[in-house]
């Protein structure tokens, strides 16, 4: 089956040809895609048509299953070079692929501390990388029994919304992400080391990025956004706040209420997405998580 063909059936009712069965998430965005062993070497066949999926919904919901590390750095090297993320303390199971967010302590009782707070607002990972991220893919080992969703919003209709001044207001506008800045400026934990920064200089992209295989125009914003290219400190940080609000719209947005040993996967060209909190003293929450890299965003 080729991808234009998965596609194509994925829109239709009824389709006996894929290899997985799809339940919508929401009317817009998100899947369900039930019947794949991730664990499985998977054939190219079945991988094309997740693919398909991918593109279709941007966010694809697995449902329980044994995913180890390996299979799942096996699984997104998939899709693409899976990014070694530069706060290396993070690396996990002896795969820098693999970045882990937990709260437990050696003995597996919670720790009281969060393990990033900067995943608390809406954004799309890797932005403040040159070559940004594509697909995360997170396995979710330990879920809290309260808060630790994961929300999802659809940047292509959030643009779509966007009425024609704000669309003219920001054509062509860059603004600089910078990883050091989301992370410290909200939440000043475990702040990035002198080598760290030097690795991941900040970098502009654009504001309204146009997905490379789909063709649609997006929103790319979010959190590491720090300031616009051209403009006054102040006056891009404003625009930057008030864009970031607009984007989100509660009927764009999926809401995941995790169950232990199910993956995620999602589009990060045109999904942002967050965290919300939990109790980290009274509730476990690990996490292990692959960032596909994609491209340079035009
Ligand atoms: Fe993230």
């Amino acid at each position: 089956m080729t991808l234009r063909e998965a596609f194509t059936a994925m829109n239709t009712t009824a389709d006996l040809r894929l290899p997985f069965a799809v339940r919508p998430l929401t009317p817009r965005l998100g899947a369900e895609l039930s019947g794949v062993v991730l664990a499985d070497d998977m054939s190219d066949d079945t991988f094309g048509a997740i693919y398909a999926a991918f593109l279709r919904y941007q966010v694809l919901l697995f449902p329980p299953q044994d995913v180890p590390p390996a299979r799942q750095v096996a699984f997104a090297r998939r899709f693409g070079e899976v990014q070694i993320h530069v706060m290396n303390q993070y690396h996990a199971d002896g795969f820098p692929e693999l970045y882990r967010l937990s709260n437990l302590d050696d003995n597996g009782r919670p720790n009281g501390r969060h393990p990033d707070k900067g995943t608390l607002e809406w954004h799309t990972d890797g932005s403040w990388s040159r070559v940004s991220g594509q697909a995360t893919i997170i396995y979710g080992e330990v879920m809290p029994e309260t808060g630790g969703e994961t929300h999802f919003c659809d940047m292509y209709e959030a643009y779509e919304r966007l009425t024609p001044a704000w669309k003219a207001r920001i054509a062509g506008l860059r603004a600089v992400h910078n990883l050091n800045f989301s992370r410290t400026r909200r939440h000043g934990e475990d702040p990035m080391t002198e080598e760290q920064r030097r690795a991941k200089p900040p970098v502009d992209q654009p504001i309204v990025r146009t997905h490379p295989e789909t063709g649609r125009k997006c929103i790319y914003l979010g959190d590491h956004a720090e300031s616009i290219v051209g403009m006054p400190y102040a006056e891009g940080r404003a625009l930057i706040e008030e864009l970031n609000a607009l984007a989100v719209h509660a009927d764009l947005t999926y809401e995941h209420r995790w169950t232990p040993r199910e993956l995620i996967l999602w589009d990060n060209r045109c999904v942002m997405h967050r965290a919300t909190a939990y109790d980290p003293a009274t509730q476990g929450r690990v996490i292990r998580r692959c960032t596909v890299l994609g491209e340079v965003p035009v």
